[in-house]
């Protein structure tokens, strides 16, 4: 696994020291939110299976205040994909409360990239009447449609290359990678070829 590692492109100490910020200035929002409303504070989690399970844990150890947590599978790269072939959110909805009406909810992907993902969530979760809905990335990618996308918290600016480790994977590897890395060139060809041989490619 660590033969197929290109380049490390933010270690492990960055990772933990960025995730701490980022939870301090979700639990300052928060606060400010709570004053207003004068309502003790809680709030409702939903990290997007299964690329942010690992930023979800750490960040919520960084985060103390009352809440629920909602796990929500989406899936849009299928196997080797390396770009977006659409979001699908894969739970049945009922997994969810029927409406998050007075509800803080904090949506938290891994990666931003075309957007896809965090717009159907968003819709979804926006229909629920939740009393604020807010979106947290550890990664970006910069590419224009990311860039623009309106979200809330990110972690990481990144340039637009594909990569994986604390959480993303690629063809479901090197999800437990502490670093985030991208991969050889070979690597992903051979996957790919891999792939194609056994005719299990998606078109
Ligand atoms: P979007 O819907 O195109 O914004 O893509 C978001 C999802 O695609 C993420 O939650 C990841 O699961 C996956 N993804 C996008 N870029 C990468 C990458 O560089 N490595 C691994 N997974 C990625
Ligand atoms: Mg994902």
């Amino acid at each position: 696994m660590q033969d197929d590692i290109d380049h490390i492109l933010i270690d492990r100490h960055n990772i933990a020291q960025r995730v701490e910020t980022v939870a301090s200035q979700i639990m300052s929002d928060l606060l400010a939110d709570a004053k207003g409303e004068g309502e003790s504070l809680e709030i409702t989690l939903v990290p997007l299976l299964t690329g942010s399970f690992i930023f979800a844990a750490d960040l919520i150890r960084h985060l103390p205040v009352k809440m629920k947590i909602r796990l929500l599978s989406v899936s849009s790269y299928p196997g080797t994909a390396t770009s977006s072939r659409g979001a699908q959110i894969k739970d049945d909805l009922s997994y969810l409360p029927a409406s998050l009406a007075g509800q803080h909810v904090l949506v938290i992907d891994d990666i931003l990239d075309s957007g896809n993902t965090l717009k159907l969530v968003s819709k979804t979760l926006a229909a629920m009447n939740p009393a604020s809905l807010r979106t947290c990335v550890l990664l970006r990618k910069q590419r224009p449609e990311a860039m623009v996308f309106p979200v809330d918290y990110v972690a990481f600016d990144i340039p637009d290359e594909f990569v994986v480790g604390y959480g993303l994977d690629f063809n479901d590897h090197y999800r437990n990678l502490p670093d985030i890395v991208t991969l050889r060139e070979e690597v992903i060809a051979q996957a790919i070829a891999n792939e194609k041989a056994a005719g299990t490619t998606e078109s």
